[in-house]
């Protein structure tokens, strides 16, 4: 049985009393087999399982996509269910926010790069969000995807600068067969933008510099935020029609 805990309150006194390890996947809902991989990974190695769903404003520098984001509460449940997920956490906003975020977490490096540098204060709402769930869970063990591996880097920087007691545990990105990292913005896509939306991947993987993926999807007629070899690996986001798509390879 998988229990729904709607506040901050709520969640605390439910967690008081779990024994042993606990396993934390947070999400922002519209479920889909990259989530799920975390889910799975959290069930194996912990003996309570923690998932949240809450859409967080403060990440959304686009007010459309924040009301475009995909809700679809009913599957969400049923694959939590189907993971014996012990306990969702699904907070309303003003709760999440008794502040107003006046109080904010910001980091002023890697955060203004990449993703940052075309999303102001995006990395400002997903660290300020993270550290609430943290402190309102109390993880054992916190699970996030390589598919927004700025986004996984970030937290792990944060968990160190601020000596929080858990382990963040990245989990490789999850793909369509036909390569697209999945996503849930993907259903957003039409049809036909879901036949080209491939190329992101096979042009970063296939590509020798980082100019000519970028110079191939834009041939292909997508608008390229950027495509940035980074260390050891190569990121990309792009977009296609009104959706925009991120992805990351080791190169
Ligand atoms: P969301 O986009 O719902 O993603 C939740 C987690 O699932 C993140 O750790 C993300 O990296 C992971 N994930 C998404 N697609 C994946 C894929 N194809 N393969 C593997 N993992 C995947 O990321 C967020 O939500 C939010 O920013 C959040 C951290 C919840 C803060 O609001």
């Amino acid at each position: 049985m998988t229990v729904v805990l709607r506040s901050p309150q709520e969640l605390r006194s439910w967690r008081k009393q779990q024994k042993g390890s606990v396993g934390f996947v947070p999400t922002m809902g519209a479920l889909h087999s990259g989530h799920e991989e975390l889910l799975k990974q959290a069930r194996r190695n912990n003996d309570v399982v923690v998932l949240s769903i809450f859409v967080n404003p403060t990440q959304f520098n686009d007010p459309k996509d924040l009301e475009k984001y995909p809700k679809t509460w009913d599957a969400d449940l049923a694959m939590a269910e189907a993971n014996k997920v012990d306990a969702i956490f699904y907070p309303r906003y003003d709760e999440m926010y008794p502040d107003s975020y006046r109080y904010k977490v910001t980091e002023n490096s890697y955060s203004n790069l990449l993703d940052g540098a075309h999303r102001p204060g995006h990395f400002d709402g997903v660290l300020s969000v993270v550290m609430k769930l943290f402190n309102v869970v109390a993880p054992t063990r916190a699970y996030f995807g390589e598919k927004d591996f700025q986004q996984m880097t970030l937290i792990q920087g944060m968990v160190e600068s601020f000596f929080m007691d858990l382990e963040v545990v990245p989990v490789p990105t999850v793909r369509e067969e036909d390569g697209l990292a999945k996503s849930s913005r993907n259903v957003r896509l039409t049809s036909t933008e879901r036949m080209q939306a491939p190329a992101i991947y096979k042009a970063i993987t296939e590509s020798q510099t980082a100019d000519e993926a970028a110079e191939r999807l834009t041939a292909q007629g997508f608008i390229v935020d950027y495509v940035t070899d980074v260390g050891t690996r190569r990121f990309v986001a792009a977009r296609l029609g009104d959706v925009r798509l991120i992805d990351n390879v080791q190169i």
